[in-house]
């Protein structure tokens, strides 16, 4: 296994580039077992997430290809095999958003049941009652679900809360059911309409994308694509408050400012000058200290979740008191401890975490247990006095591509190192 060396105190300056989308690119990548062809996907980042994808595509019998740095080419000719194994779904949630195409188009889908994980149980019963309702019949057998629809017809679906990847996965099985499909209290999030967008690429009937009510008319025939994906507004996020907790000054490029503008609002409101020029970000923190204030994470565009650690650690060198709400994950707290072993003052109460900003944090040897817990003590450790060691740095390259590198060309002082304390 691998860890981080920091040397905090430097301040970032210069250029980064964000990469494509994490959480467009999975169920983008997904949607190629809607239709057999070949399609070639754009701006694709290199995350171990991607990589475990790619893994379960071609276990369903896709063959795929790099052609260039960030473009893959996949072929779904002979994708003929509709189970999703555990070996690979236990390494990545996401890869239930195959469900819904394999549905989609097999009618059929055997995908083992997926675990939780740090931040919460993360339950399915959403996607399950929404494939029920289109004619699915779903049965749980040895740890898989045996998805199995003789017909799948359209059907109205009303979620009673916001799920991204509920609204992906039916969305994928709607477009080549017989009728329409309205889903209604949709997500909105910026990745959903990604998706929706590709699929409207290969030839979807869908209105609504990034509005509560999504309408889907089922079509007799798709066509495979080329599509480039978004960027990514939590890896844009994340170096804004790399930004900020270092009393730095960059300029964020091929990023998209109108997927986090909560975020935005909230960092100008810390005291981050953040000025958006064609398509880039300009940042700059000359305040020596950040302000105090509150966050609630809701459902886009309110401020996302994916957000809330990394804010956190802004907040833990703040002028004052701020409160941060988690609403959408139960346990989404675990960064709290490994934070407080570098000096911060956190409380928790519920669902929400009192921070008391301190003049400055220590170094320390922390560990990282979820993708954006992680990001949250790299940020930390970039603000903090001293050495900072993070181990079990794999969470951080489920979703961030070359952290390190993108950190090390702004200015930090950041290496990845073997980890002699734990096994390889
Ligand atoms: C997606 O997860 C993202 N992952 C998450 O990003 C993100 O935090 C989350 O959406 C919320 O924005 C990907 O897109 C791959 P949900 P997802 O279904 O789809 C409950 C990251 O750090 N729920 O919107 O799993 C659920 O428990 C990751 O990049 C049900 O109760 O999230 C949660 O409380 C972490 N039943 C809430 O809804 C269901 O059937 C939101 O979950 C489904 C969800």
């Amino acid at each position: 296994m691998e860890k981080f060396i920091i040397e905090g105190g430097f301040r970032l300056h210069g250029e980064v580039s964000i990469s494509g989308s994490k959480n467009a690119v999975l169920p983008i990548l997904s949607a190629t077992l809607l239709h057999k062809g070949k399609y070639k996907i754009k701006n694709v980042p290199k995350l171990q997430d991607v990589y475990t994808m790619i893994e379960l595509l071609e276990f369903l019998g896709c063959k795929t290809k790099w052609t260039d740095q960030k473009t893959l080419e996949i072929d779904t000719e002979n994708a003929d095999n509709y189970l999703a194994p555990y070996e690979v779904v236990k390494k990545m949630r996401a890869s239930v958003l195959v469900m819904g195409p394999l549905v989609g188009r097999m009618r059929r889908a055997v995908v083992s049941y997926p675990g939780g994980c740090a931040i919460g149980v993360r339950p399915i019963d959403l996607h399950i009652e929404g494939l029920k309702k289109m004619g699915c019949e779903i049965e749980m057998r040895g740890g898989y679900l045996d998805v199995k629809a003789r017909k799948l017809k359209g059907a109205r679906i009303s979620f009673p809360t916001k799920t991204v990847g509920g609204t992906e996965n039916l969305l994928m099985a709607a477009v080549l059911a017989q009728g329409e499909t309205v889903i209604e209290n949709a997500a909105k999030e910026p990745e959903v309409v990604d998706l929706a967008k590709m699929l409207k690429k290969m030839g979807a009937d869908i209105q609504g994308e990034g509005t509560d009510v999504i309408t889907i008319r089922g079509v007799a025939e798709l066509s495979a694509c080329e599509y480039e994906v978004i960027p990514d507004r939590i890896e844009t996020g994340t170096f804004l408050v790399a930004c900020g907790i270092t009393n730095g000054e960059i300029l964020i490029k091929n990023c998209n400012p109108e997927h986090l503008r909560a975020v935005i609002e909230k960092l100008r409101e810390s005291g981050i000058e953040i000025v958006e020029k064609d398509g880039a970000l300009y940042a700059a923190m000359k305040r020596k200290r950040p302000l105090a204030c509150d966050v609630s994470t809701m459902p886009y565009p309110s401020f996302p979740t994916d957000m809330q650690a990394q804010f956190m650690a802004l907040m833990c060198v703040a002028n004052g008191v701020s409160t941060i709400t988690e609403n959408i994950f139960e346990n989404r707290m675990l960064h709290v401890a490994e934070l407080k072993r570098m000096g911060a003052d956190i409380t928790i109460s519920g669902r929400t975490a009192i921070v008391r900003g301190v003049k400055s944090l220590s170094g320390a040897k922390v560990m990282a247990s979820d993708l954006r817990a992680s990001a949250s003590l790299v940020l930390a450790g970039l603000r903090s006095s001293g050495m900072t060691e993070i181990s079990r740095i794999y969470h951080i390259d489920r979703g961030y591509e070359r952290i390190e590198e993108k950190l090390r060309a702004l200015g930090a002082r950041i290496e990845r190192v073997r980890d002699e304390n734990l096994p390889t």
